[in-house]
């Protein structure tokens, strides 16, 4: 297993592109299963979560090629079964159930486990097949949804933790090719689901209201080939922002959606930054020291809970006590443990993260967990004294793209050691 090595101190300064979003692409690859033509894709991240998707779309009898950045779907004849050994190496996967039901009236997946940052349930999901007319079983590890014929109808997918944004791709994607007129209620409304829809848009199917939380479907036919290219990732793009917040003096970050980063601007505003955006682009500075915050992740458009562990660690530099609450995962907070142990001062109570500021970091050995506290561990490297080496950066390369060789072209001094493959 790789490790990463980060020697802290040395400042950041340049400018990086940032990659097309993980979360956009896995359902939008997922979306071409709804039709027999040929979908080609542009900006699609070099990331294993994708790999794995392509695998699954492969085994489901897809023709799929990748050039660079661009993957070219054709799914004339499929399979309807999603497979453990594929599955489980990405829960994203579930979301092949909703166009293999539009698409096919059938569908077997086996069940997403959890993962580090808490229980990855699919109730919601189960709850709209249902409202269009599906059965769903839970059997030998296997979910199968089926139906005679979908039929629309309204429905609210929202769930305790708020909406589920792949439960509202997967209805969405089911209903473009169901009976009449599919209402969700409580959707999620993340850019990655607008781009789903606009997507979906291009194939042909009759969507409006994608971006709010009542989004509405009208069911077709069938749907056509097209081609798209994904959003700039959203979530890459704040993670290179809090690096520049940690150790940078002047930062740019290219091909960006400014407005898909609003609350991220806002916190890094308000704990003291200067931000500079234009159309496409981003350029943090830093302004001398870093405010204490209030921070309270939320679905979208609130602040983001997969950027909660990169603020964490940036906290630690803040001059004064910080509260960090988590809504969307209230477990997720593996990387304070990995903070602690490169001397942070941090006390967990319930969900809320308490961060006392203005603590030196020294390196350490850590260890990775779920993909953003990885990266977080690898932001608190950039300042620590020492080398920090974080293992098991797979988990890492699910969702960053050379994340190391991005940090080191802004000046970060930070090397990838490739551990021999065991015998
Ligand atoms: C998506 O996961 C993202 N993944 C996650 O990003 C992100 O953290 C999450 O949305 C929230 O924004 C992808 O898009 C591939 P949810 P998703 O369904 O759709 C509960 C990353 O780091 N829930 O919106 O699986 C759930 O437990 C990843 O890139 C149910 O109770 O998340 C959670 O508390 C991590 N029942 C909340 O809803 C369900 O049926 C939000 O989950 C589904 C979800």
């Amino acid at each position: 297993m790789d490790k990463i090595l980060v020697h802290g101190g040395r400042r950041l300064s340049g400018s990086v592109r940032i990659s097309g979003s993980k979360n956009s692409a896995l359902p939008i690859l997922a979306a071409t299963l709804l039709t027999a033509e040929p979908c080609v894709i542009h900006c699609v991240p070099d990331l294993s979560d994708i790999h794995y998707m392509l695998q699954i779309l492969s085994h489901l009898g897809a023709q799929v090629e990748r050039a660079s950045g661009t993957v070219t779907v054709q799914a004339d004849k499929i399979k309807t079964v999603a497979p453990y050994e594929i599955v489980r190496k990405m829960r994203a996967s579930v979301c092949v159930l909703g166009p293999l039901l539009g698409r096919h009236r059938e569908a077997k997946v086996s069940l997403p486990g959890g993962c580090v940052i808490g229980d990855r349930p699919i109730d919601l999901h189960l709850r709209g097949f249902r409202a269009l007319n599906a059965a769903c079983r839970v059997e030998a590890g296997d979910v199968k949804v089926f139906a005679d014929e979908l039929r629309g109808s309204t429905m609210n997918l929202e769930g305790k933790q708020g909406p589920t944004v792949l439960g509202t791709d997967n209805i969405m994607m089911a209903a473009t090719l169901a009976e009449g007129v599919t209402v969700i209620e409580g959707a999620a409304a993340e850019p990655e689901v607008v781009d789903l829809a606009n997507f979906l848009i291009k194939m042909g199917a009759k969507i409006e209201g994608a971006g709010t939380r009542r989004i509405s479907i009208e069911g077709v036919k069938q749907l056509h080939g097209t081609e798209h290219s994904v959003i700039p990732d959203r979530i890459e793009a704040g993670t290179f922002l809090v690096a520049a917040a940690l150790a940078g003096t002047e930062v740019t970050l290219r091909r960006v959606n400014p407005d898909h980063l609003f609350s991220i601007s806002n916190a890094l505003k308000e704990a003291g930054f200067i931000l500079e955006i234009q159309r496409d682009q981003i350029t943090l500075r830093s302004n001398g020291g870093v405010r204490p915050l209030e921070l309270i992740t939320e679905p979208y458009p609130g602040f983001p809970t997969d950027m909660q562990a990169q603020m964490c660690a940036l906290l630690n530099r803040a001059n004064g006590v910080s509260r960090v609450t988590e809504t969307v995962f209230p477990q997720r907070f593996m990387h304070i443990s990995e903070l602690k142990r490169m001397g942070a001062s941090i006390e967990l109570e319930g969900a809320t993260a308490i961060i006392h500021g203005a603590t030196e970091l020294s390196g350490a050995p850590v260890m990775a967990s779920d993909l953003r506290a990885s990266a977080a561990l690898v932001l608190a490297g950039l300042v620590a004294e020492g080398v920090t080496e974080v293992n098991r950066v797979y988990h890492i390369d699910r969702g960053y793209e050379s994340i190391d060789e991005k940090l080191a072209g802004l000046g970060a001094h930070i090397e990838r050691v490739k551990e021999p493959r065991p015998r």
